[in-house]
């Protein structure tokens, strides 16, 4: 079992935990993820580690699903079931002279450890952060530790450029250069973020997360097609370059479980 030691809101939708896991904590490196279980009957939940010390690890999630949901209910002190990690490749940290993070609502969780590690390594990071609201931006006090320059999109326009990340992006790069972008958010503003980039010839990693059960590469569910080879989320990535993924399968299988996740959440009466 694993202790909850701390729970943080960061915003309404979404919570920060920190979780008792010794000989997790011990092994993670940037990109690393975990799957935990809510309880025995719980379902496999993947969630980027978003820091880890000697004894504990930091996960963020967003109550979304029936499992989220599930998790999101728990306070200092209950346990976990599982905690399974750390899981997936360790993101390589080469230098690059000038970064820049593009992050998409949650996904500026998954991509905190990464332009951490690379402004550690050296690089100038910035960072292109988007929400629907500024009260949905999350975790700007750690970014501004080590961003040169953070610079806001919301959909609502209540903070930075009223829009998407792609329109704060399109305004940006008139004035900078960059040498390598990692978006990570929801699959369609990666899919953009990558497009807008490649018009710019500025490569783009990303992080994908497709539905995934074991984590090992056993199940064959996270499946991903690269240039017309099959990938492996779970144990090649989840960071891949954006240049030849197949987003449209990638498009098709989130829609897999859509059914069954609504009514997931009907019982919990969390569904209209
Ligand atoms: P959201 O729908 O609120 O979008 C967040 C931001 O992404 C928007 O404010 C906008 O700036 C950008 N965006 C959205 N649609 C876009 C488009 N069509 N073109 C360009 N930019 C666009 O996101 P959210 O509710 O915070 O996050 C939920 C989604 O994030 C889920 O789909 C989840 O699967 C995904 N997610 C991905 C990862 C990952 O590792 N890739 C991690 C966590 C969550
Ligand atoms: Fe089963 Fe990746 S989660 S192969």
């Amino acid at each position: 079992m694993y202790k909850i030691l701390k729970k943080e809101k960061l915003n309404k939708d979404v919570d920060l935990m920190v979780i008792e896991a010794p000989l997790v904590s011990k092994n993670t490196k940037p990109g690393n993820f975990v799957i935990i279980r809510v309880d025995k009957d719980g379902e496999r939940i993947p969630l980027t580690i978003l820091e880890n010390d000697k004894n504990t690890i930091t996960i963020v999630y967003q109550k979304l699903g029936y499992s989220t949901i599930k998790l999101g209910k728990l306070n200092v002190n209950d346990q976990l079931e599982d905690v399974v990690g750390p899981l997936g490749k360790a993101k390589e940290i080469k230098y690059y002279k000038r970064i820049v993070g593009i992050a998409g609502g949650v996904g500026a969780a998954p991509l905190y450890p990464q332009l951490k590690a690379y402004s550690e390594n050296g690089s100038k990071v910035d960072l292109i952060i988007g929400a629907r609201t500024k009260d949905h931006l999350i975790l700007i006090d750690k970014y501004k530790k080590f961003c040169d320059n953070i610079y806001y999109a919301t959909d609502d326009g209540s903070k930075g450029v009223k829009g998407f990340v792609t329109d704060a992006m399109k305004k940006i790069y008139k004035t900078n250069n960059y040498d390598l972008a990692i978006a990570i958010g929801p699959l369609i503003m990666m899919k953009n973020a990558y497009l807008l980039n490649k018009k710019y010839n500025l490569k783009t990693d990303v992080s994908l997360n497709p539905i995934m059960i074991d984590g090992t590469g056993m199940c064959g569910n996270c499946r991903v097609t690269i240039n017309g080879k099959t990938y492996f989320a779970c144990v090649d990535g989840p960071d891949f370059e954006a240049e030849g993924i197949d987003f449209d399968e990638l498009f098709e299988r989130q829609n897999y479980y859509k059914d069954e996740e609504h009514k997931c959440k009907m019982q919990l009466g969390e569904s209209k």
